[in-house]
């Protein structure tokens, strides 16, 4: 559905194209679609048997905003109502755009919306309501704060609004004219207590819903402001939701924000049209009487804040930001009913099951490239699916894909509710509350021989399929214990490396993946050790004489090269300055890998001295750090003259600010061709969350790497 070609010629902005914001089953036949249109909103009748465009649009214009970035939710319920800042100076607002008239929110005196919208819900509370109730539709958004707060410099929170869908509600007959009768609003509160943190960026909402409006559930998405990475989950029950709405209200007095505490004038401001009002005559908001419509004008807003079911988050999460979510409920054969939640990220799928209030994350799922947000994404427990999209693309996946559990413990590590190990093909074995019991025997793990030289580095692979499993490494049996840089041993990400490699560190290692305290064996290697001098001496010594003539003959050969060389660069001086290594401090390392068997690596190391910093900004918000990429900016001295060459990463310094302290090493070391070179990185034991976030950032930076071709740039690896 594109915009014209004469409304893209009329359109000034940068978004001239044709953004659908609005799309949902209008009736049997039809879906209802509301599209930018490049800044005149337009909406439209779509056949869903045919999934074509009808011959006439509607204007848009009081349902769609103009700007495509701009916070937007709605939904049909026999009327429309939308929630979006629709032009480009209008503030806020929710509305009921048919039929006529339209219902908007209050602007004077007191501004009811500030917001920035994320989604919206319809509960039909007048199902079996017993005072007449009727149902009510709920907005949820994050807004400028208007109340004074504690904390001044948080200046956003998120909130939940609602209105009543009321059949009746024309406004008010004087006060309140097409405004909501019914609109009231209350903070909806995300904190972490053991980070005394509040998280008050809402990004995303789900409603679970029960068997009635009390028994429903809200799951919202919480961030930080100022692009910190950061997510928490919070849970509310809209029985507390309805709690804040019956509460106190809040007032302007002196022209900040305090508990109401005088007199609440009757019939209660606000509250939907229901038996009782009826009962005094009142069918509709515009008997309401003036004084209580004046009221529910200056009283949007609540006193009671709403917390989160247990009183905290269900999860709390550093250096990931969600920003949608979806629920689902799914029996085990425990007989309990588990509640997996799917979390899209910047590109990935994370889903999560509630295990007694902890969250589990039983799998990441790459679906877009990065840079990608997930938009939308929408359950279909019907078909078991999953709709997710992005701007490019939507994708349709399993609820659960059971065929990639390689192993038993594979798959009751992953505690899975949709899924079960059928080893033998008779009962299925499953362990959502622990996670442990049931596998019998450790198999599918892989046996390796190596053999190395004396001296030389060896690095034993064991990727671990989980991100939740940690290494553990045996050698002929023995646990191998603290894995200093004075051990030889090395564990990282991807295996065990073993450093400079001596006789005694030869035998058969093991290495297991250590999940919820269970070990299970993934891979045995057998390290034949260094060969010892002895009766293949004299193989050695003939040996010897051949590498002697050999370096011999390379010798002349460089001498006769150094003088082509020379007689070259007198006859083109360009081409040797050009070649020429700028007199940086530091550690060069020039690797022509790519070029193995014939690879030679020029290494020129130059003093141990300082150079330019990583830049690494660290936000006012003490708990975080977050590595920039980018420009390493030198903090020191002036900035060198530019090489001709590609430069070295910088190398850290001395006593680095969070928890890494580097000295550079002495020793180059060589791997599979490749150099590097060994930072030695201090346990802090643990205790500094600082330290720990920048091990997380950096193992997931070399998670990333560890699939790009290293050889591709031999300077970077
Ligand atoms: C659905 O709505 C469209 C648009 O108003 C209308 O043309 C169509 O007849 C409706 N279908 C049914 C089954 O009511
Ligand atoms: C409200 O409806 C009742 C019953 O339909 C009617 O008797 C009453 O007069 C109505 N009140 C007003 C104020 O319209």
């Amino acid at each position: 559905w594109d915009a014209s070609p004469e409304q893209k010629k009329q359109c000034l902005q940068t978004e001239c194209f044709n953004h659908i914001r609005f799309l949902q089953r209008y009736n049997e036949t039809h879906l209802y679609a509301c599209g930018t249109n490049a800044f005149r909103p337009l909406c439209a009748f779509v056949d869903s048997e045919r999934f074509g465009l009808p011959a006439s649009f509607e204007d848009g214009r009081d349902r769609c905003p103009y700007d495509p970035a701009k916070g937007y939710t709605g939904l049909l319920a026999g009327e429309m109502f939308t929630a979006s800042q629709y032009e480009f100076r209008s503030s806020p607002d929710v509305r009921r755009n048919f039929p006529f008239p339209t219902l908007r929110t209050e602007e004077a005196p007191t501004r009811w919306l500030l917001a920035d919208f994320v989604g919206s819900a319809l509960l039909r509370e007048s199902v079996n309501s017993s005072v007449g109730d009727d149902d009510k539709i709920y907005f949820f958004f994050t807004e400028r704060s208007q109340e004074q707060m504690a904390y001044p410099s948080r200046t956003k929170v998120s909130r939940v609004a609602r209105v009543c869908k009321l059949q009746t509600d024309w406004g008010g007959q004087r006060t309140l004219q097409r405004k909501w009768t019914s609109f009231l609003k209350a903070r909806l509160v995300c904190f972490v207590p053991e980070y005394e943190l509040y998280l008050n960026v809402l990004r995303g909402v789900f409603v679970m819903r029960g068997s009635d409006a009390q028994s429903s559930f809200l799951y919202g998405v919480f961030g930080l402001e100022k692009n910190i990475k950061a997510s928490a989950i919070c849970r509310y029950a809209f029985s507390d939701v309805q709690k804040a709405f019956d509460g106190p209200y809040m007032e302007v007095q002196d022209s900040k924000w305090r508990e109401y505490t005088g007199k609440v004038p009757e019939p209660r401001p606000g509250s939907c049209i229901t038996d009782e009002h009826r009962s005094r005559g009142i069918n509709s908001s515009r008997d309401l009487p003036d004084g209580v419509l004046t009221f529910a004008r200056r009283h949007p807003l609540m006193a009671i804040q709403v917390r989160p079911a247990g009183a905290r988050p269900l999860m709390f999460k550093r250096s990931v930001n969600y920003v949608r979510i979806a629920a689902h409920q799914q029996p085990a054969l425990d007989g309990n009913v588990y509640t997996v939640l799917f979390l899209g990220t910047d590109g990935w799928l994370h889903r999560a099951v509630d295990i007694g209030g902890e969250m589990h994350i039983m799998e990441e799922l790459q679906l877009f490239d990065q840079g990608q947000p997930i938009e939308s994404m929408v359950l279909a427990p019907a078909l078991r699916h999953v709709y997710v999209g992005s701007h490019s693309g939507v994708v349709q996946i399993p609820m659960s894909a059971c065929r990639r559990y390689a192993s038993c413990y594979d798959c009751v590590f992953a505690r899975d509710p949709f899924c079960g190990w059928d080893g033998r093909r008779s009962n299925l074995t499953q362990d959502i509350q622990r996670g442990t019991s049931g596998c019998k025997e450790n198999s599918g793990n892989v046996h390796r021989r190596r053999s190395v030289m004396a001296g030389d580095d060896v690095l034993l692979q064991c990727e671990l399929r989980s991100n939740l499993a940690m290494p553990r490494w045996t050698l002929d049996g023995r646990e191998l214990r603290g894995y200093g840089v004075d051990s030889g041993y090395r564990v990282g990400t991807d295996g065990l490396l073993i450093i400079g490699a001596r006789g005694r560190q030869s035998g058969s290692y093991r290495c297991f993946a250590v999940e919820n305290s269970v070990s299970v064996l993934v891979y045995l290697y057998t390290l034949a050790a260094p060969l010892p001098a002895g009766p293949q001496l004299h193989a050695y010594r003939h040996m010897e004489a051949v590498y002697i003539c050999l370096v011999a003959v390379l010798g002349g050969l460089c001498l006769v090269l150094s003088v082509v060389l020379l007689y070259v660069s007198f006859c083109t001086r360009r081409v040797s300055r050009s070649r020429k290594f700028s007199q940086q401090q530091g550690l060069h390392i020039l690797g022509s890998s790519e070029r193995k068997g014939s690879s030679h690596v020029e290494l020129q190391t130059i003093s141990n001295g300082r150079q330019g910093r990583r830049s690494i900004s660290v936000p006012a918000f003490g708990d975080f750090l977050q590595i920039v990429p980018g420009e390493g900016s030198p903090t020191t001295g002036t900035p060198p003259a530019a090489p001709p060459l590609p430069l070295p990463p910088p190398l850290p310094d001395a006593d680095y600010a969070n928890g890494m302290s580097a000295t550079l090493p002495s020793v180059l070391r060589k791997m599979n061709g490749n150099s590097y070179v060994l930072l030695r990185q201090v346990d802090h034991d643990g205790a500094s969350p600082l330290y720990h976030s920048f091990t997380e950032e950096l193992n997931r930076i070399l998670e990333q790497r560890k699939h790009t071709q290293l050889d591709l740039q031999p300077h970077e690896s």
